[in-house]
């Protein structure tokens, strides 16, 4: 019998192709950029496994007319760029990536926090424009982290992580979600604030970290923003629309709120002459707050597992449509 076969829409982590190689026919898009989507489509209707990255926009028409596709797994945690639903209905498996980049992912939006607060990154960017001439604090006091609070939107894996480290640095944090934690109350003395608003308020430091859903796009807009201190500092390492970009560019020109740091922006990638981009109080990096070599590879090789698994009878690790197995 022939080997199943499977597509990897990116050369992105050997490790997880060689696994592939491992059990089936593995072909690679082998572009920086993503396959055209009647490449995908075309892939679809011959392979049985997909491993896709989020810049892959996997629609509706990716699923609807193939016969072979049993699984597609993504190699992230957010499936906004997927239409879990349109797989459901198609009959077909998708996967994605949770846990394994929750620590990672929580390292770099403290680091974010660090760096905004403390003017790191800018007064780098100052010494190496030759602008340290003599000893002057004075252009770069920033703001205490420690001792600050801290209101965390969305406590799941990456939330949770960052709470944990924020502990460490002696902050108040605050949370939502849908509905209260009292595990995470108990072990990391978190306190839920049942709506949005009163976390805004009270927060010196507000990180978002849920998924990009239709509740959540532009969760984040002018009346949110107009509700936080003008000395808080917005971080987002979650998904650009999660915010209005155009609310959060007038709210930094006008001192609503103080600065902002942006992992994920709307569009994603911004353009560097975007208004944003230059401000002194914005600090943008490109989507990478999970990408530490190892959590790279570890993502990969758990995409790939959930292909194995999937193809191969087993469990998958982490299948977003159970139903779909059952
Ligand atoms: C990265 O943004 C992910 O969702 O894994």
């Amino acid at each position: 019998m022939a080997n199943e076969k499977v597509f990897v829409t990116r050369r992105r982590v050997p490790e997880a192709i060689a696994r592939l190689e491992q059990h089936f026919d593995v072909e690679v898009w082998d572009e920086r950029t993503p396959p055209p989507k009647s490449v995908v489509v075309e892939k679809a209707g011959q392979c049985q496994g997909i491993l896709s990255e989020i810049d892959d926009a996997i629609d509706a028409d990716v699923f609807a007319t193939t016969t072979t596709l049993k699984v597609l797994a993504n190699r992230a945690v957010g499936m906004d760029n997927v239409d879990v639903a349109a797989a459901t209905r198609a009959g077909i498996a998708v996967s994605n990536t949770p846990g394994v980049l929750a620590e990672s992912c929580a390292d770099f939006a403290v680091g974010l926090m660090l760096c905004l607060a403390r003017n790191i990154t800018s007064s780098n960017h100052s010494v190496r424009n030759g602008d340290w001439t003599r000893f002057d604090q004075m252009p770069y006091l920033g703001t205490d982290v420690h001792g600050a609070t801290l209101g965390i939107v969305g406590l799941g894996g990456i939330g949770t992580a960052v709470a944990r480290r924020a502990r460490g640095f002696n902050m108040r944090v605050l949370y939502t979600s849908r509905s209260p934690k009292p595990e995470q109350e108990r072990s990391l003395g978190v306190e839920w604030r049942p709506d949005l608003d009163s976390l805004l308020e009270e927060s010196d430091f507000v990180s978002l970290h849920m998924p990009l859903t239709e509740e959540t796009r532009h969760l984040i807009g002018a009346p949110q923003l107009s509700r936080m201190k003008p000395t808080a500092f917005l971080i987002n390492a979650s998904r650009g629309p999660t915010v209005d970009t155009e609310a959060l560019y007038e709210a930094l020109q006008s001192g609503t709120i103080a600065g902002a740091a942006l992992d994920v922006t709307d569009p994603e990638p911004i353009r560097a002459d975007h208004p944003l981009v230059s401000m002194p109080n914005v600090l943008i990096t490109p989507h990478i707050s999970s990408a530490s070599l190892a959590t790279f590879t570890n993502m990969g090789l758990m995409a790939a597992d959930n292909i194995v698994c999937a193809l191969t009878g087993r469990p998958m690790p982490s299948c977003v449509n159970p139903e779909v197995l059952e």
